[in-house]
């Protein structure tokens, strides 16, 4: 007579399940299968799954992650790349004291992949007696900066419209994690955006992490722009972080202006011209064979069309506004609204995504943050 142990073995086990966000223009929310709490457990079967959720939906969230310890953030996020040596997405230079990212947070030590980003001083984490955040906000990077009585009425601005990435030396991250461990509750707290070429207005929760979506940004194209672009290749600075980091960012968080604030190559850290980023501005989604439009327009040095012609820094910068602007319009943006406990996965070759809002005094925010640099650099399928 056969153990009862095999008739429990013949149920089906419910398996991993994407939803989509509701009222947003792409995003999933996942459900884990039945018994599994920590994602980097996943059977190879169910990763699958939410593999391809992933590069679907750009950008998935598991809820109730609040527990999730560094080394599986860490585990999870290697899994998404096969190619990766597993190191993380920037190297030493991003702490560097000129580079424009040196404060946004602090590794963990035990697993330095993982950084600590938010807002407020916490005790005790990780490993760590106390540690201080910063939440990055416009007032540090761009050149308008918003009246504090317009502050005060509830406006912010994009940051930085960005993908994760040294872009310099080292290959984009496939994906990144984000995991929010503490936020305020901020339910009701909105925070409204301003668009200054067409006046539109947005709303959105306090310190929302923004998303568009490169696939939406490509089709938005006319015909002979997409023509343009899929050969088209984005140069980026040595050291673009530090390259950058006296110049201002524009309004919409898209790109810097160009007043000569640029350092001089001299003046940067040693570079070597092998490792200068040369990527293509149009990376093709493995899974669904979608192109998308990606590009930091930040950190971009010149644009080389197929043609030979080379769009230097000013031009650059502003034809990479021009073809990415569209894509940030208040319908095509996904403003993700924190809850403690939220592990949100965003396809870092499929997306740009932006830091919003400002805290209030004594407003405190703790999350954990890991990408990997890949072994390979994206391509473009034409
Ligand atoms: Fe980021």
């Amino acid at each position: 007579m056969a153990p009862t142990a095999t008739i429990a073995q013949t149920v089906p086990v419910a398996t991993l399940k994407a939803t989509s966000l509701p009222d947003a223009p792409f995003g999933a929310t996942i459900q884990m299968p039945e018994g599994v709490t920590d994602p980097s457990k996943l059977s190879d079967a169910d990763f699958k799954v939410l593999f391809k959720a992933l590069h679907e939906n750009l950008v998935i969230v598991i809820p109730g992650q609040k527990e999730l310890s560094p080394e599986s953030q860490h585990l999870l996020t290697k899994r998404f790349d096969p190619t990766t040596e597993g190191n993380y997405g920037h190297s030493r230079e991003f702490r560097h004291e000129k580079s424009v990212l040196k404060k946004d947070g602090k590794s963990v030590p035990r697993v330095p992949q993982v950084q600590i980003l938010g807002q407020g001083t916490f005790q005790d984490h990780e490993g760590l007696d106390e540690v201080s955040l910063t939440h990055p906000i416009h007032d540090t990077f761009h050149k308008e900066i918003l009246s504090q009585s317009k502050q005060d009425a509830g406006y912010t601005k994009f940051y930085r419209w960005h993908i994760d990435s040294a872009l310099y030396g080292l290959s984009p991250p496939v994906c990144t994690t984000l995991l929010g461990i503490h936020v305020p509750n901020a339910a009701n707290e909105r925070q409204k955006i301003l668009y200054e070429d067409s006046n539109e207005e947005i709303e959105i929760a306090q310190g929302a992490t923004c998303f568009m979506s490169g696939a939406r940004a490509f089709e938005l194209l006319s015909e002979e722009d997409k023509k343009q672009a899929l050969g088209t290749t984005v140069v980026y600075a040595p050291h673009p972080y530090i390259y950058i980091s006296e110049a201002k960012a524009t309004w919409d968080g898209i790109s810097m202006h160009s007043e000569g604030k640029e350092l001089s190559f001299d003046d940067l850290p040693e570079w070597e011209t092998e490792k200068i980023k040369r990527l293509p501005l149009v990376w093709t989604n493995p899974v669904t064979g979608k192109h998308h439009l990606q590009a930091h327009g930040c950190c971009v040095w010149k644009l080389e069309r197929e043609n030979g012609e080379v769009l230097e820094l000013e031009q650059a910068r502003k034809e990479l506004r021009r073809v990415l602007r569209p894509a940030i319009s208040p319908k095509e943006i996904l403003a993700f609204s924190w809850e403690a406990g939220d592990l949100v996965i965003f396809y870092n070759r499929g997306v740009l995504h932006s830091v919003t809002g400002h805290f209030a005094e004594g407003q405190k925010r703790l999350m954990h943050q890991c990408n990997i640099a890949s072994g390979q650099d994206p391509i473009c399928k034409v």
